[in-house]
Order: structure tokens, then C-alpha cells, then sequence
């Protein structure tokens, strides 16, 4: 059964056990609003109740996987990130019980390289970059990145793109252990499918037993997920992270 649930900004689609989510909102490179956030949260929350459901399967429309979080929204998010959307859909993907696939075809920032770090299979195009720019917005990591990138790359690498900033190529990312494979870009998202389809045919209790023992006891990760929510709620409202997210906005626009 093929049905396409929901369109724009985040598109929906179920088939063969799989749950496809898919950023789109190419024209400002699938940067992620509160709304986007809260559909993600909403419908990996609906999936992880749905039997029907054995596999999810990230993936994005146009040349970037997604620029993260809308600078903008940053700005509106005045209350912290304690209640805010995207600690929404951070909780509800480090929580996921099932299997998560990823397919990441260009740059990847932010958030959009954070969320890989809770997915299991990750492809991703020869065109792909992986950033975390936070410190220089004047933030700090989210999504338990600063737990996970040092345990999965080391702290020396790790410290390049969490301190840094540094962008890491699809190569350097296989490398590091962050990937899964590169898969040519014409091939990737029928790669990526076909491998979400492998999984959620695999017997779903020895899968999710399995899945859960690979990650370990969720206790640490989730400690360190609301320390750095408090980090990051006192850097949002820093002049730094202020200054940095106007002067963003205020960019001029680019030669194309
Ligand atoms: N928030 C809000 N808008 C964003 C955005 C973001 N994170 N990233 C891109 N956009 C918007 C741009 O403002 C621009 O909008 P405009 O057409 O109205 O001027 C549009 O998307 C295209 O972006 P542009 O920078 O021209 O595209 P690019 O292909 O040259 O570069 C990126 C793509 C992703 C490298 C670049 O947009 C970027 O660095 N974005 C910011 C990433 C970031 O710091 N995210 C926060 C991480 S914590």
C-alpha cells in the first residue's frame, strides 16, 4: 500500500512498513520551523505506536539536506529550548524505538548533522557535508552531539566541528565512522529505501531488542540531553548568539 499523507514543509509518505519523512522547504536550503519540528515529533511519536510502521527513513528535497535550525526561529525562541519544538523532536528521536535510516544528498548543518547521530543506517551522496556550527551562532551542541560525536569519532575530531566548526566531507564522515556508506547521488534515495525495506521485513522484536542494545542504557544520554537544553537556553539569549543570528539575517543576498 502507497499513501502520501501530508504535503510541505515536511513530506509523509508510508509503503512496505516504511515511514518516509522528507524536509521540504528547498528554497531556504529545508531550514526547520517550529512547525516542521513539531510534525517530525508528531509523527515519529504516531510511527513508534503504529505496528504497521518497522522502519523510518529521513531524507530531504533539493541541494541541502537541511541548514538546521531556522536562525530566525532562534530568535523568537526567547523561553529557552526546554519547551520549544525542536527539544520536541530532539527527545522524540533520541526516544524512537525502531530503526532510523538516513539519506543525506548535500550539507547537512546543525541539527540536520545531530539527528544523524540517533539514526542507525546513514547514506549519504558524495556532495554531502557535515557541520555543527553552534559556537559560532554563539550556542552550544544539542540532541546529545556532545556525548555522541566525541564517542564516535574521538574528542580531537569531534572537537574540530563542535568547536571549530569545521565542515567534514561524505569521505571523512565515512571515515569517522558517521556514515554507512556514499552511495552515488542518482542512487542514493532508492538505496537508502531499499534498506529501510531490508529492516522493517527483519522480525521486529529480535530487531528492536538488538537496536537497543547497540545504544545502551538511554540513562546517560538523557542526562546530558537536559544539560545541554539548559546551555542552550542560557546561550540563546547571549548577545553573542543574539549578535550572530542578526548579522545572519542581515547577510547580503547572495550572486547565484
Ligand atoms: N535559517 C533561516 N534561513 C536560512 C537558513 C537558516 N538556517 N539557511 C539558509 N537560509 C535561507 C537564506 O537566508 C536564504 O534565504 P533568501 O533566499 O530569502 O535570502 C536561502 O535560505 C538560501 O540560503 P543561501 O545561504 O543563499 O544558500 P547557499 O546554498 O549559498 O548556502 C548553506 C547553504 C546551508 C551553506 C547556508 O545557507 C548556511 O550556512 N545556512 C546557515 C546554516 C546555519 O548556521 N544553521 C544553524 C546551525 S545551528
Amino acid at each position: 500500500m502507497t499513501d502520501t499523507i501530508l504535503m510541505h514543509p515536511i513530506l509523509i509518505h508510508e509503503a512496505d512498513g516504511v515511514l518516509e519523512l522528507r524536509f521540504n522547504r528547498p528554497d531556504k536550503k529545508n531550514a526547520i520551523l517550529g512547525a516542521m519540528y513539531d510534525t517530525l515529533a508528531a509523527a515519529l511519536d504516531g510511527a513508534a505506536a503504529n505496528p504497521g510502521i518497522r522502519a523510518v527513513l529521513i531524507g530531504a528535497e533539493g541541494d541541502v539536506f537541511t541548514a538546521g535550525n531556522d536562525i530566525r526561529d532562534f530568535l523568537a525562541m526567547a523561553g529557552g529550548l526546554q519547551d520549544a519544538p525542536p527539544a520536541r523532536f530532539i527527545r522524540a528521536i533520541a526516544g524512537f524505538n525502531k530503526p532510523l535510516v538516513a539519506a543525506v544528498q548535500g550539507p547537512a548543518v546543525g541539527v540536520g548533522t545531530t539527528l544523524l547521530l540517533h539514526c542507525d543506517l546513514i547514506y549519504a551522496s558524495p556532495a554531502a557535508t557535515f557541520s555543527a556550527p553552534f559556537v559560532n551562532l554563539g550556542l552550544v551542541p544539542e540532541a546529545g552531539s556532545s556525548l555522541l560525536l566525541p564517542a564516535r569519532m574521538g574528542h580531537a575530531r569531534a572537537a574540530t566541528l563542535l568547536l571549530l566548526g569545521d565542515s567534514i566531507d561524505a569521505e571523512a564522515a565515512l571515515q569517522a565512522g558517521l556514515l554507512s556508506g556514499i552511495v552515488p547521488a542518482d542512487a542514493l534515495q532508492a538505496h537508502a529505501r531499499d534498506k529501510a525495506r531490508q529492516l522493517a521485513k527483519k522480525p521486529a522484536a529480535a530487531l528492536a531488542a538488538s537496536r537497543a542494545l547497540m545504544r545502551g542504557d538511554p540513562a546517560a544520554l538523557q542526562a546530558r540531553m537536559r544539560q545541554e537544553e539548559d546551555a542552550f537556553t542560557q546561550a540563546l539569549a547571549s548577545p553573542e548568539a543574539r549578535a550572530a543570528f542578526a548579522a545572519f539575517l542581515a547577510r547580503p543576498p547572495r550572486a547565484s
